[in-house]
């Protein structure tokens, strides 16, 4: 952890709805945490040393709250199926490949290096059942000082045989890995329990994950009300509760115990909305995915509004890309057709909310990380974007709105995670 001040264009959020820019600024980090954004150096600053990037764009890092990286080799195929088809027919089988350690390094390494190269700084991630090749991921993950939540994957029913574990199986791998976890003493990488999604554990697997959750303050991460179908089977599966979230909340998964992260939330009802705003549960917005697996559009500002904690997910390969500028892109451009095509009563979001989506309402998960203001971890991104040729002036906020649109990993050239410059 390192002191020192960046000096460049700055944009961050200062909450829902207010982004705050700076055409010429310096933002100061000290010992890793972030002192705030100046437009002259403060006396008490004026010894750290200053890393000038003159007119380029220096935002917060990036949080991916949802992602699963076994998944990332088959980025880009597939959106012509629904969730459950898609699960059974492309998903299982590629996952099921992990049990070779071999593949899963090559696989693996793919991702992270991409993860590495990208916008995030921040990611919870899926792995899958198999212990040491998540831990393969977790090495690895690691190394590149991004600082990410990893889960071994839990599933004791409704997966192909070959990939379901026993519910026994399911608990003595999750405590052997939580264990190696502990033994290998991570700095950056963390262990987060990962019930998949309740058509696929049993009632048993749910209240013993739901005892560790609360023995060990582990924190979850799964899937809720992402497809119709899906719910439809939920409700069959557990015919005494009253809405999806029930099924998790009932073994002290749904945010009482640990902080919890639920994915999709598409077709959430009131009650199921009203829990998860009681409870914290933070929404994962993943809306590429939602269009791809066809699956819907949330209604993301009924969250934001409700004050509600919402982040965006990259939910490769329901997702095709990892890049979280483009799950910015989506929940915009998704949210303006659910309001055109079926929905008045829910207003399109805007870029401001979009930007805080992707990164105060999602960096909240991992701590006090998401924007430039005092006292909040330094994460940043350094973006470069001259090759977007136009005569067009355009503020940083505007230009952060273009590289919404417009980014790749080309226009990232500097990342700093805790106050760690990684390159
Ligand atoms: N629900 C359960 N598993 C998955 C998954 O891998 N991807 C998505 N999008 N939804 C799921
Ligand atoms: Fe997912």
């Amino acid at each position: 952890m390192d002191s020192f001040i960046l000096h460049g264009a700055v944009l961050f959020s200062e909450d829902v709805r207010e982004l705050k820019e700076y055409d010429d600024a310096y933002v100061v980090c000290a010992d890793g945490v972030c002192q705030g954004v100046y437009e002259e150096i403060p006396g008490e600053f004026s010894d750290l040393p200053v890393e000038d990037f003159w007119d380029k764009l220096i935002i917060p890092g990036l949080a991916d709250l949802h992602t699963h990286a076994p998944q990332y080799t088959f980025r880009g195929l597939y959106g012509d199926m629904e969730l459950l088809e898609w699960l059974d027919r492309v998903t299982f089988p590629e996952e099921m490949r992990y049990d070779d350690m071999d593949y899963a390094a090559r696989a693996y390494d793919l991702f992270v290096e991409d993860l590495f190269t990208g916008a995030t700084t921040r990611a919870a991630i899926f792995a899958t059942k198999h212990t040491d090749a998540t831990l393969l991921l977790m090495d690895m993950l690691e190394e590149t000082g991004l600082v990410t939540l990893v889960g071994k994957v839990n599933m004791d029913r409704g997966v192909p045989h070959g990939y379901c574990e026993t519910t026994g199986e399911s608990v003595s791998e999750t405590l052997r890995w939580l264990e190696e976890v502990r033994s290998r003493g991570y700095r950056n990488t963390s262990p987060i329990l990962t019930p998949r999604f309740t058509p696929t554990c049993t009632d048993e697997l749910m209240k013993q994950l739901g005892d560790l959750s609360g023995r060990y303050g582990l924190p979850v991460q799964s899937h809720l009300s992402e497809n119709l179908d899906e719910i439809s089977l939920v409700s069959r599966l557990c015919p005494d509760t009253r809405f999806y979230g029930e099924s998790y909340d009932r073994f002290g998964l749904f945010g009482t115990q640990g902080k919890t992260i639920m994915a999709h939330c598409v077709w959430s009802g009131e009650e199921e909305i009203e829990l998860m705003l009681k409870n914290g549960v933070y929404i994962a917005h993943c809306a590429q995915s939602n269009m791809r697996i066809r699956s819907g559009a949330a209604p993301v500002s009924l969250y934001l509004d409700k004050g509600m904690h919402v982040g965006l997910g990259s939910d490769t390969a329901g997702g095709a890309e990892l890049s979280i500028f483009s799950a910015m892109r989506d929940a915009v451009l998704s949210s303006n057709l659910r309001w055109r095509l079926y929905d008045r009563d829910v207003r399109q979001i805007s870029f401001p909310e979009a930007f805080y989506m992707a990164t105060l309402g999602g960096g909240a998960f991992f701590g006090k990380t998401g924007t430039f203001k005092k006292g909040y971890e330094f994460d940043a991104v350094v973006l470069d974007d001259d090759n977007i040729q136009t005569l067009y002036p355009a503020s940083p906020a505007e230009r952060a709105e273009r590289l919404m649109y417009l980014a790749d990993d080309r226009h990232v050239v500097g990342k700093y995670v805790r106050g760690c410059k990684l390159y």
